[in-house]
């Protein structure tokens, strides 16, 4: 079983796929990017080195760079440079529910257009190197849970790798649960890996989301976030290997190294902003992220911040 890190915009840039990474063992296999959206022409070099600048400096994880758009054409010449830049796979976003993308005819709108959706994997797979996998990542449907068979069909058909499937409808939003045996029948269905989404925050939701769906790949989004060693905890489960959540002491460390690296690349009145929105997270199950998330919140200076941390 392979453990993906969720692409997560504004919250899983390159700084926390390292710090999320480099916990060890993290039990992570893959990382996603934050989407690239792709309008109407080619993008220059520092949009994809934005979104991944993995892929100028090494990173010891493999990572899918994921594009959103609508115009097969142009997400196909797109593709081809990010993959002639070193993108090792690209990933095709076909979930995004954000009002702004879907206006523009982008992310989960998608998901009522099957055809649209087969011609932009297939455009997108004929377009990059085959030894660079194309995968795409949907959810259920967009008004309701009903066009997840043929759109997973048709993006298989189109010569996808795989499929990642965020287990809710675009109108679902992020309202728990998430409907984890549609993928069951997903997995039946086709013979590319599908990989199951959503909802997992703790080894109990793994094991009922492989009640519901079988085992196979996960991607875990927030939870990771909440829970920095759940993929791990999850291989132990897997091992037959009983495993105790990782000591907030040992997780500090990370917490502090994430702030250095992000406190430096954004305005000084914002240098704390990443350090909070994760301690957000992880105060659902350490108490200690709660602590340290009050003593911070209010202040604005690095240097504080950084003598609150130690
Ligand atoms: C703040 C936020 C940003 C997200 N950004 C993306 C994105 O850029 N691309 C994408 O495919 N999914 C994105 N997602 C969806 C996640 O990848 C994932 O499918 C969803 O959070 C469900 O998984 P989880 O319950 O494990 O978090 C985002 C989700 C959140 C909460």
């Amino acid at each position: 079983m392979r453990i993906f890190l969720a692409p997560m915009e504004g919250v899983v840039d390159h700084h926390m796929r390292q710090t999320l990474t480099a916990i060890k063992p993290s039990g992570i296999d893959i990382c996603v990017t934050e989407f690239v959206r792709v309008t109407s022409h080619l993008l220059p070099n520092k949009v994809f080195l934005k979104a991944a600048p993995e892929l100028e400096q090494h990173a010891n994880y493999p990572l899918r760079l994921q594009l959103l758009g609508s115009v097969p054409e142009t997400l196909a010449e797109n593709a081809a440079k990010a993959a002639a830049m070193g993108a090792p796979a690209i990933d095709l976003n076909f979930g995004c529910p954000s009002k702004t993308v879907n206006n523009h005819k982008g992310g989960a709108c998608l998901l009522d257009d099957t055809s649209l959706i087969h011609d932009i994997v297939a455009a997108v797979r004929e377009a990059v190197p085959t030894e660079i996998p194309v995968t795409a990542k949907i959810r259920l449907g967009y008004d309701d849970r009903a066009s997840y068979l043929r759109n997973a069909e048709a993006i298989e058909l189109a010569g996808a790798n795989e499929l990642v499937v965020h287990a809710r409808s675009k109108a679902d939003g992020y309202k728990p649960p998430a409907h984890w045996h549609y993928i069951g029948e997903i997995r039946q269905q086709l013979s590319i890996p599908v990989v199951a989404n959503g909802e997992i925050w703790s080894l109990e939701d793994y094991q009922n989301c492989i009640e519901q769906c079988g085992r196979g790949d996960i991607m875990l989004g927030r939870g990771l976030l909440a829970r920095p060693d759940l993929a791990y905890a999850i291989k132990q489960y897997e091992a037959g290997l009983n495993y105790e959540l990782m000591p907030w002491a040992e997780l500090l460390i990370h917490v502090r190294m994430f702030f250095s690296g992000t406190s430096l690349s954004y305005p000084a009145k914002h240098t704390g902003n990443r350090l909070k929105q994760w301690l957000f997270y992880l105060k659902r199950n350490f108490p200690e992220a709660d602590a340290l998330f009050e003593k911070i919140k209010k202040l604005r200076d690095r240097e504080e911040i950084l003598k609150a941390l130690s």
